[in-house]
């Protein structure tokens, strides 16, 4: 086949030329990914909160940063993924409108803990009390850190108003009034409370009752045991 006359042409030019070949496959996949991706900033469903999302309130704010703070999401993942034994265990699975007010968001991966993307309602606020300042209180084989002194430091409530501001400029829809009273609020409440208040607002939007009373195309209804399977492998 190949003789000094013969001239590649076509497909075979691209595939015995190496450097036209990577610089052919990187521009195809860098065009399919653009086209997968670039939606996602402008579809409803990723960036349009779902009903019951609000903004997280003053004290639950101040909460999410000492989760951020105290590393909670190095064990703990907020993602509810969909998969029987998920839904099973947490909930309805997560949806991304959701999470259209975190900044930045707590997906996580590492579930040394379960995921907390439902946690909230759970338990109550006195279980979280005693939990986070000894986690083996409630659990004795637990390997969770103890958190004590979240009991005895008191919120940072000064520097809410600026990060509400800035999340407002991410497109958070704080409006002025809250911003506005967003300090006494806080003001003397302990980082403890915050916390459990920010667990106990997590995931709540999205719940089986709630997705119950939906039309049936948006409802994922809670899944039916799996039949058994017909063969064995
Ligand atoms: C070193 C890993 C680790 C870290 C860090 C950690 N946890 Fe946990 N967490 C666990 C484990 C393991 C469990 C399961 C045993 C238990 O309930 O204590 C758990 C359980 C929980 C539960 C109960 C969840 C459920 O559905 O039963 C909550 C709530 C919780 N953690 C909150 C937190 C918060 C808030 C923080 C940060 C202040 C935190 N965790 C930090 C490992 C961790």
């Amino acid at each position: 086949m190949a003789n000094a006359q013969h001239k590649p042409s076509g497909h075979e030019r691209i595939e015995t030329n190496n450097f036209l070949m990577i610089v052919l496959i990187t521009l195809v996949v860098a065009v399919g990914g653009l086209v997968e991706i670039v939606p996602l900033f402008f579809q409803h469903s990723t960036t349009k909160p779902i009903e019951g999302v609000k903004p997280y309130p003053a004290l639950q704010l101040a909460g999410r940063d000492i989760y951020i703070r105290e590393g909670c999401y190095v064990c703990h993942s907020q993602m509810v993924r969909p998969f029987h034994a998920e839904t099973l265990r947490y909930g309805p699975y997560s949806v991304a409108g959701e999470f259209v007010y975190d900044h930045p968001f707590q997906w996580g991966s590492k579930r040394t803990g379960p995921d907390l993307a439902r946690v909230g309602g759970r338990y109550s606020d006195e279980w979280h009390r005693i939990h986070l300042i000894n986690p083996r209180d409630l659990v004795p084989e637990s390997n969770m850190p103890a958190y004590p002194w979240l009991e005895r430091r008191t919120v940072d409530a000064e520097s809410l108003p600026a990060k509400m501001q800035a999340l407002r400029k991410l497109g958070v829809p704080y409006t002025d009034e809250e911003i506005a009273k967003a300090v006494e609020e806080v003001q003397g409440k302990t980082e403890l409370e915050a916390l459990i208040a920010y667990l106990q607002g997590l995931g709540t939007a999205r719940s089986w009752d709630k997705l119950a009373k939906e039309p049936a195309q948006t409802a994922a209804a809670p899944a039916e045991p799996s039949p058994a399977p017909t063969t064995t492998q």
